[in-house]
């Protein structure tokens, strides 16, 4: 191995908010690219970091399983609760059965039905952010519109949706890792509920279609169906939210490229998708070995845990063309920012439209937008991306 090897340090959240993990990301790429990254605070884990290496491992779902976890997490913490139930983490054949549940809802013909709303939805959040003249970008604006669309399609009560919205951002936002964790209990508490008056009376939506499904003739238990809808709801907002903030902290480091979007609207379904390539929310993805594999000569054997760094993924000089350079106008564009694979992001439409909508309702507004203070990025090795976003808002 080269003298020159950096100091590895994947799994610390500092590297994220103060460090550069690209540098360490382009480094095993070129010189270690099967990683082994002994016990610490975390299990050891393989870290996979070239495009071609982490397709091919996506691909093989029968030897790197979903189900024992997607993320890595302290071995005193135990399994993840939602290991073999939830949509994400069951494998073949049940996460199929699952997946056919919901994905109806998020096809594109469901998404095309609920644009009108959406665009509505986007228009109030652009407005309200206007009056307020300055704010947090991450909270006032990018958290509120894929919160209230995954409301919209859960059936939460539009009375309900600004305190869904409290909710998660004290779960997912900044603050202690107490506040959080109660706000998470408060979030399962909330669909344990939802879930007993939609089985008891279900209606034209997403908690209903889980608290009245069948799977192998069989009801989902009450405890099933709370955890995906966590599931939805965690997927349908996280990611989305630092997504769409730090796409608008991009275009703010580079002004060009928004105003290369504002000229030509044209450019706004390219747009999405880099910001989708340069932000790379989703950090990392893991999978458990259930049977031994070799990758560039390095054995895996069954029980280790093999993680993908979707951001390194996206930046691989073999696969992209100036892959440091955020280029609106870029095409082809096959970024691994939404997964690949079976378990290929279910709201990968609705994020994209998100997206779009938000975009193009600044853009086509001529909203003036100017930063307004440092940004904080997450420290965290699950998502990355600003934390909070200070700009003044303008009217065009
Ligand atoms: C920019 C926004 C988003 C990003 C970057 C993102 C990223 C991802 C990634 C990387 C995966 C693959 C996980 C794996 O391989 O195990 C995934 C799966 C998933 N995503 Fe998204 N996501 C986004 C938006 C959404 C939205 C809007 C929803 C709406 C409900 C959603 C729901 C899900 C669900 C349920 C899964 C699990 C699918 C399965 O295992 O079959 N995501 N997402």
């Amino acid at each position: 191995m080269p003298d020159s090897a950096p100091h590895i340090s994947l799994a610390d959240p500092e590297l994220y908010s103060h460090g550069d993990p690209f540098a360490q990301w382009s480094w095993l790429r070129a010189n270690d690219p099967v990683h082994w990254h002994e016990p610490a605070e975390l299990p050891g884990f393989w870290s996979l970091t070239r495009y071609d290496d982490i397709r091919a491992a996506y691909r093989d779902a029968e030897t790197f399983s979903s189900a024992q976890g997607i993320l890595l997490r302290p071995a005193e913490h135990g399994p993840d609760p939602g290991g073999g139930r939830t949509l994400a983490l069951t494998d073949a054949p049940r996460h199929k059965q699952l997946r056919g549940l919901v994905d109806g809802w998020f096809a594109v013909r469901s998404v095309r039905a609920l644009e009108t709303e959406m665009k509505d939805i986007a228009q109030g959040v652009v407005n309200r952010a206007l009056e307020m003249g300055s704010c947090d970008f991450v909270s006032d604006v990018a958290a509120r519109i894929p919160l209230y669309v995954i409301c919209r399609m859960m059936g939460v009560p539009e009375s309900d949706w600004e305190h869904l919205y409290e909710l998660t951002s004290r779960a997912f936002g900044a603050g202690d890792p107490l506040t959080r964790r109660f706000a998470h209990l408060d979030i399962l508490g909330y669909f344990e509920t939802l879930q007993a008056e939609k089985a008891a009376d279900p209606g034209d939506d997403l908690v209903s279609v889980l608290a009245t499904a069948e799977v192998d003739g069989e009801r989902l238990s009450p405890d099933d169906v709370i955890l995906n809808c966590d599931n939805l709801l965690v997927g349908g907002t996280e990611n989305t939210r630092i997504a769409a903030a730090g796409g608008m902290l991009s275009f703010l480091e580079h002004p060009d490229q928004w105003q290369a979007v504002r000229d030509d609207p044209e450019l706004l379904p390219s747009s999405v998708e880099e910001v989708l390539r340069w932000t790379s929310t989703a950090t990392h993805i893991m999978r458990t070995a259930v049977r031994p594999a070799e990758i560039h000569g390095r054995r895996i054997e069954a029980g280790d845990k093999v993680v993908f760094w979707l951001p390194s993924a996206n930046r691989d000089e073999t696969v992209f063309d100036a892959p440091d350079v955020f280029d609106v106008r870029r095409t082809p564009n096959r970024h691994l920012s939404l997964g690949f694979g079976e378990h290929f992001c279910l709201g990968s439409m609705l994020a994209r439209v998100e997206l779009r909508l938000l975009y193009g309702e600044l853009l086509g507004r001529g909203v003036r937008i100017e930063s307004d203070g440092q940004p904080k990025l997450l420290d965290s090795i699950v998502v990355n991306g600003p934390e909070t976003l200070p700009v003044r808002m303008k009217a065009g």
